[in-house]
């Protein structure tokens, strides 16, 4: 089936098919947002690879075949889930270089300036290439250099660019500030049309290296020497002491529950799986869902619940290396039990006369994220970033890859908005060696001890409130894994106060919240979910029509 009707919303890409993005396989199933990703990780399943092999794979293609938010030089988390029941997390968040310093985006007036968001002073230190390294090297089986030999091809001998691809680097302006990303990624104004060939031979070269060295290049060998050189030419902070000091932790996995389902997610410095557990808590016993999913009653009270979280993450949350994170007050059940007690099911709460909570004892977004299941029933869930669209929109010459600008993940100024409108505390303030706050939300839900659930998304701070959608309209509102990802979603974070809606919401819906008290804005999408779930001895795949994603499995 093409995707006609939906072009027509701008939803879909012309070159992708239904077809693509629903899948169902009896062993394995990979979903991910770009064709050759999913491609390149099934192939690795096939060969006999297990989940994580194929999720490093998929995350280097991704570096060359998705620049938006695919890289080497942004960062993530990965949460595994085993056959037998062990989990892990691995955090490769980026972290704030040592010579960074708590007012270094503000101007002699105190106001946020852009250097946060674009340029050579964005960037934060890159994890992603010690990340998948960490994964391969605790639970690869497949030799690293076979797994990143996919994306050596990609970048040398080229793909040919998607219509979306096209229309994403024609209007990224972020790319026309930087001469070598100009170069690269827009020919220097002669801009790449669908079917055009994209070919990346620095990338290919730094991948060469990564592939012989290991993460070793990027972080101490000659990849590090010329990001290093490149950023003290160009006025940047990260140095070769900070490549050097990077490290990806392992840490325990967050885990909670609802209605009998059992959830795995993603710990501080993210504050997505605190956020899905809290809000599921402020839910579980409300029978909210009676009144029909979509109803004005359901979503107004989502907002509201949406909305104590997110005043709440304004204040709690950071990087638990820098200071204690009270995860479990903030899910605790009478902490959460009074939050919603708050909630008037007739009216919204002004966002100003809510604060976050005093607890008992004391982020066009561009991330993207891949859900795998291998054919022993280990399964990957990864959601890695640059942060904004082409991060901060410098290529490193030479190199061949983007800078995140993950910077703007901190509290630029504590109490003012950032890129996303989030307003942040002093949790999250700029320290060097910190890791900015996160809204990535990798999940992998069980049944019963079976697993059955692996999903994510995009788009900063919007990712929390996808993921929880996504998992109710399967859980409360008994949809398929395609028709829950697909229905139109809705966001609120506290501030700015109104709620944020895809098309497709009836009039009648909107005018019903309007009259509670709610603002409404209109986007044109919220997220891009990559999902697999079982389904009756099969596991179903999803790939959001928001994206040009590809679901497959065998
Ligand atoms: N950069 C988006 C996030 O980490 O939430």
């Amino acid at each position: 089936m093409r995707a006609a009707a939906w072009l027509a919303f701008g939803l879909f890409s012309a070159d992708v098919t239904c077809a693509q993005m629903v899948a169902r396989g009896r062993h394995a199933m990979v979903v991910t947002r770009e064709a050759h990703a999913t491609d390149a990780a099934l192939a690795v399943l096939q060969a006999g690879g297990n989940a994580v092999d194929a999720a490093v794979a998929a995350g280097f293609v991704l570096a060359v075949t998705h620049p938006a938010a695919g890289n080497l030089g942004g960062g993530g988390f990965l949460l595994v889930r085993f056959h037998d029941n062990r989990a892990a997390f691995l955090d490769f968040r980026e972290r704030a270089p040592l010579a960074a310093s708590r007012n270094m985006y503000l101007d002699a007036e105190g106001t946020p300036t852009r250097e946060s968001l674009t340029g050579w002073r964005a960037a934060a230190v890159p994890g992603t290439v010690r990340g998948l390294e960490l994964a391969h090297r605790k639970w690869g089986t497949r030799p690293w250099a076979e797994l990143l030999a996919p994306a050596i091809r990609l970048a040398s001998h080229g793909f040919l660019v998607s219509y979306a691809l096209a229309r994403s680097l024609r209007q990224a302006k972020v790319l026309g500030e930087f001469p070598e990303s100009r170069r690269i990624f827009q020919r220097d104004g002669r801009f790449y049309e669908p079917g055009d060939r994209l070919v990346q031979p620095e990338l290919a070269r730094t991948l060469e290296r990564l592939a012989r060295h290991g993460a070793r290049d990027f972080y101490e060998g000659e990849t590090a020497r010329r990001l290093a050189a490149a950023m003290q030419a160009h006025g940047g902070l990260i140095t070769l002491e900070d490549l050097r000091r990077y490290e990806a932790l392992e840490r325990p996995p967050l885990r909670g529950s609802y209605k009998g389902w059992e959830i795995l997610t993603a710990p501080p410095p993210s504050s997505g799986g605190v956020g899905l557990l809290q809000m599921l808590a402020m839910l579980e016993t409300t029978g909210y869902e009676k009144a029909g999913a979509g109803s004005a009653a359901v979503v107004h009270f989502l907002t509201e619940v949406m909305r104590r979280y997110y005043a709440d993450r304004s204040r709690w949350l950071g990087d638990p290396d820098f200071a204690r994170i009270p995860v479990q007050e903030l899910l605790d059940p009478v902490y959460v039990a009074a939050r919603r007690r708050t909630i008037d099911p007739e009216r919204a709460t002004p966002s100003e006369s809510l604060g976050p909570g005093e607890l008992p004892t004391a982020e066009s977004s561009e991330t993207t994220h891949y859900s795998i299941v291998d054919a022993q029933g280990n399964a990957v869930a990864v959601t890695y970033t640059l942060n904004g669209s082409y991060g901060c929109g410098v290529t490193v010459p030479g190199l061949g890859f983007l800078l995140n600008n993950e910077m703007d993940d901190f509290a630029v100024k504590p109490g003012a908005p950032n890129y996303y409108g989030l307003i942040q505390g002093e949790a999250n303030a700029i320290a060097p060696g910190k890791r900015p706050l996160s809204s990535m939300t990798p999940t992998i839900v069980l049944r019963n001890g079976r697993l059955a659930m692996v999903l994510g998304s995009p788009g900063g701070p919007r990712i929390i409130t996808t993921v929880l959608q996504v998992f109710l309209n399967l859980v409360d509102f008994n949809l398929d894994l395609w028709t829950a990802v697909l229905r139109p979603r809705f966001h609120h974070q506290w501030k700015p106060d109104a709620i944020v809606v895809e098309p497709g919401f009836s009039p009648d819906t909107l005018a019903l919240l309007r009259a509670k008290g709610h603002r409404i804005e209109e986007a044109r999408s919220i997220g891009e979910v990559a999902a697999i779930a079982a389904d009756e001895g099969w596991w179903v795949g999803v790939a959001d029509p928001r994206a040009e994603g590809k679901a497959s499995g065998f």
